[in-house]
């Protein structure tokens, strides 16, 4: 099969490593991938948002297969645009239609969908500013933290947690006045959930499904969980509280009435599902929905999938997932995100990549990187992803510090407690 991923992330440098060494890949072809995808296949420089290019790079390279990296295509409706063309709708594409993929797009939608189905997630409101005084008068039932939240996509941005009141008041009359742009002018104001944070994902054909392994991600920019919050810079696989009990939960009051909702909606979902969660005292509760794999979980959850992935997706695509068996590498996984100095803020790019060929026993993937004349440079805020795994987590981390030392590029910057904050548990287990 000739393969088309799009995106150029670390998630896309996976999706592309495992595709790659699937004998049932003929040729992959990376919109607009990086440097490290240009080890895989071939890097096209075209832009996933530019559906009429997209449609032409599948004409040109005979494109059997589009895998879909990341949420803006998706929200945009390329699976609806290439299932709709005539010339493309032979086309398998892992990813759901526009319907689907505003479980993503728009947290009002989500929330309404959660609400229909009877999923476990925060109280909430959508305010307008039709409809402020409700959202005051919603605020002042609630107790601090206040959580407000852009309706719309804004880059991972669009979630304030406000301390007090009237900051909270504050804050939600700025966001539907424009803070966010058009993301906010509608707002969904949240319940406060207190908890652990983990992530699921799902895998399905609109029918049957597979719950992938569970990742949990280290947001903030500093040790300890400090900063800014930034794309992620880095995440563990397992996670040691996700026992089978709780899976288990997860599975019967979340996952289950999903796929079952998506269905009684007439929405025919294939892809991934990446459901936030909050462990509310062993009790999952949603905080978001994600229509895709999460960039830095891929590098530790379909790190860990043994399975043949071109196999696997492809039989997602024909709705024949029940006929797979999903086998899990049991080691433990840990990624590391190098980024440059200054990220989440102002950075520089350019900077010239050296090291990667002395790494053993880990997997680099690269994320903003790019080539020129040869030579490797560093081309946004998260540069490369080094994974690894081993028999508990300690080791997979030093496996992993180990590695990420040897990857030399100036302003380079890694959190070096990825994972530790559940030491706890495994100490427990
Ligand atoms: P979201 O984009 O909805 O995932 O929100 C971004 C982050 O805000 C989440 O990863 C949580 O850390 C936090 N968050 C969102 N909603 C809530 C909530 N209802 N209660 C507590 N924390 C939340
Ligand atoms: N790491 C979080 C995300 O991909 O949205």
């Amino acid at each position: 099969m000739n393969i088309l991923v799009l995106g150029s992330g670390g998630r896309e440098h996976v999706f592309a490593t495992k595709i790659s060494q699937s004998p049932l890949c003929s040729q992959l072809f990376i919109a607009p991938g990086n440097a490290g995808t240009a080890n895989c296949g071939t890097n096209l420089a075209i832009s996933p948002l530019d559906f009429k290019a997209v449609a032409n790079a599948c004409i040109e390279h005979k494109i059997d297969m589009i895998v879909p990296g990341n949420e803006d295509p998706l929200v945009a409706g390329i699976v609806d645009f290439i299932q709709s063309e005539p010339s493309l709708k032979h086309i398998l594409i892992l990813g759901p239609p526009q319907a689907g993929a505003m479980l993503e797009g728009s947290k009002d939608y989500s929330k309404a969908f959660m609400k229909r189905h009877n999923i476990p997630t925060a109280a909430y409101l959508s305010v307008t500013l039709d409809n402020i005084q409700d959202g005051y008068q919603f605020l002042e039932s609630l107790e601090a933290p206040y959580v407000l939240k852009a309706d719309g996509l804004a880059a991972g941005k669009g979630v304030l947690i406000e301390p007090d009141i009237a900051q909270a008041k504050q804050s939600l009359k700025e966001m539907l006045e424009g803070k966010f742009g058009q993301a906010s002018s509608t707002v969904v104001i949240e319940e406060f959930l207190h908890g652990i944070e983990m992530s699921c994902f799902v895998l399905t054909d609109g029918v049957s499904y597979k719950i992938l392994p569970e990742a949990k991600d280290y947001k903030r920019i500093g040790e300890g969980d400090t900063g800014l919050n930034t794309g992620g810079m880095g995440a563990v696989s397992p996670v040691p509280f996700a026992d089978d009990a709780f899976m288990n939960l997860v599975k019967q009051s979340i996952v289950e009435p999903t796929i079952k909702g998506l269905q009684s909606e007439n929405i025919h979902y294939v892809g991934f599902i990446f459901i936030g969660l909050m462990n509310c005292n062993g009790v999952p509760k949603v905080i978001e929905y994600n229509c895709r794999m999460g960039d830095p979980e891929t590098e530790v959850v379909l790190h860990r999938i043994l399975n043949d992935h071109v196999e696997l997706y492809k039989a997602a695509c024909e709705k024949r997932l029940n006929l797979i068996e999903l086998k899990v590498n049991p080691q433990h996984a840990v990624t590391v995100f190098l980024v440059s100095g200054g990220y989440p803020e102002s950075f520089d790019k350019g900077f010239e990549i050296s090291g990667i060929e002395y790494v053993q026993s880990a997997t680099v993937y690269q994320a903003g990187t790019k080539l020129d004349n040869g030579k490797i440079l560093t081309n946004g805020g998260r540069v490369i992803a080094v994974t690894a795994s081993a028999t508990t987590m300690q080791q997979a981390l030093s496996l992993a510090m180990e590695n990420a030392e040897k990857i030399k590029f100036d302003k380079k910057y890694y959190r070096k407690d990825i994972g530790q904050d559940l030491k706890q548990y495994y100490e427990s287990i």
